[in-house]
Formats: C-alpha cells, structure tokens, sequence
C-alpha cells in the first residue's frame, strides 16, 4: 500500500478520485490523499467537514480476493490501523465504537467510509476512505455536526505532523492488509474486540425503533455485534446506535 500515492491540493472527494482511477484499472495499494475537499462524503449521505491544510483525508485502492460480504471486515482494518497511527503519533488514546467510530473523550476524531465494486460472488475492488480530524481547531467544526467531534490536537494540545501521520497510518494500513490476506479477518477482529473493550460489558442498543439492552458476547466474522439478552437469546445486531450502560 502506497506503492504509488497521488497527492491533490483540492478535489471533491479523494474516495470519488480513487474509485474513478479503480474503474479505470488503477492498482491496488495506490493513495489518493488531497489537502482539502470540496465535497467530502460521510457515511450515509452525511457531509465530511475537509478544510484546507488541517487534516488527513485519503482513499486506498484495494483488491483483495473475498465475496462482498466479507469486504465490511475491511473497514475493522482500518478502524485498527487509524488506532495504531492515533497512539504511535500523539499522546491520546483513541476509542473505538462499533461499528467504524474512532472516538477521543467520547468525540469523533475519525471517519471511515469504505465504497466498493463487486459482482455477485467476487470484489472486483474496495476503496477505503479515511478521514482523521489532526490540527482542525475547535471553531472550524461549526454547529450542524449531529455528533460532538473533535480533532487530536483540540484532545491532546499538539499539532500533528501530517506527513509523520499519513507514513504511520499507510505502514499500519500495509501491515495488516498482509495479515488479512495471510491469515483471514480473524486476528484483525481480535484485536478491535481488545480495542473496543465492550466484550462483557452492558449496552443499550437502539436500530430503527427498535431498542434493547443485554450484554456483548463478541463480532460475527461479518462484523455483527453479537449481544446476550436477559432472556439468554443471542441478537445479531447488523446496524444500529449502541452505548454502553455500566
Ligand atoms: C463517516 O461518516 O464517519 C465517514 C467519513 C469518511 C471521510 C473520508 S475523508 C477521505 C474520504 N473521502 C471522502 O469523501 N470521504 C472519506
């Protein structure tokens, strides 16, 4: 990953550039990283906050051999590798939140958006969107978030470096991307559950207008939140709001 990284000043979304230059036979491990976009997408249809200059917004090009139900373990991949980038560069500890949230004191300080091309059987390819808020100040977040964000230098008090940043986080991107191809999803979802630190633990989980509670017993291989409720039937939670209770 990053054999081959495109560096643009400015574009609508690095995730549009990347997902284009995929179509058109683009190779795997090549890097769309921008400056600052235009029009920057979040997950479901939301708005990306990208000013200029401040923060890491890029799109990796994968290619990797599995069925398109199996490609949501690609997003717990660099959910892992933003947490081991945020604590190899700074002095904050990064939270995780089922299922793509990286968060700092309970504040969002990343963005993942996977989009991808498939068949009905096979991948033809993925592209990881990344967004890490580093230097954005408090005053550029505005006041039309739907959740409280923040950035790693409003949480720790140091400006990041976003060379240093991008290096660290396209190496972690690379190593567990090995691992993944080697030997499956299984200790990339391990080390999200050590993460997470929710296995055991109470949640409240609302999807839709549904809303219960129970304890959480692990991930599916597909990323689903395995939870026990009290009257010992296992939900397999594929989409929803979950918040811990204890
Ligand atoms: C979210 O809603 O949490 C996902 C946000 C993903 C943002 C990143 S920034 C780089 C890439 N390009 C985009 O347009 N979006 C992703």
């Amino acid at each position: 990953i990053g054999g081959s990284v495109i560096c643009l000043k400015e574009t609508e979304s690095t995730n549009a550039v990347a997902f284009k230059l995929a179509e058109e036979g683009g190779v795997e491990g090549t890097v769309v990283i921008a400056d600052a976009q235009s029009a920057g997408k979040g997950r479901l249809g939301r708005v990306w906050l990208s000013p200029p200059g401040v923060n890491l917004y890029c799109s990796v090009i994968l290619r990797p051999p599995i069925s398109p139900v199996a490609a949501c373990q690609l997003t717990f991949l660099s959910v892992v590798a933003v947490a081991r980038a945020v604590e190899a560069c700074t002095t904050v500890t990064p939270q995780i939140k089922w299922p793509n949230d990286i968060l700092v004191s309970g504040k969002k300080v990343a963005g993942l958006l996977n989009e991808m091309n498939a068949e009905t059987e096979k991948v033809n390819f993925v592209v990881l969107g990344i967004g890490v808020n580093l230097n954005m100040r408090a005053d550029q977040f505005g006041t039309t978030l739907r959740h409280p964000a923040t950035s790693l230098f409003e949480a720790g008090g140091v400006e990041v470096n976003r060379v240093q940043f991008a290096r660290t986080l396209l190496a972690e991107l690379d190593r567990l991307y090995e691992v993944f191809l080697k030997e499956g999803e299984a200790p990339i979802r391990s080390e999200w559950l050590e993460r997470s630190r929710i296995c055991g633990r109470g949640v409240k989980v609302s999807c839709g207008e549904r809303e219960f509670s129970g304890v959480v017993e692990g991930l599916d291989a597909f990323g689903a939140l395995l939870v026990r409720l009290s009257d010992g039937k296992l939900e397999t939670v594929l989409s929803g709001d979950v918040s811990l209770i204890n």
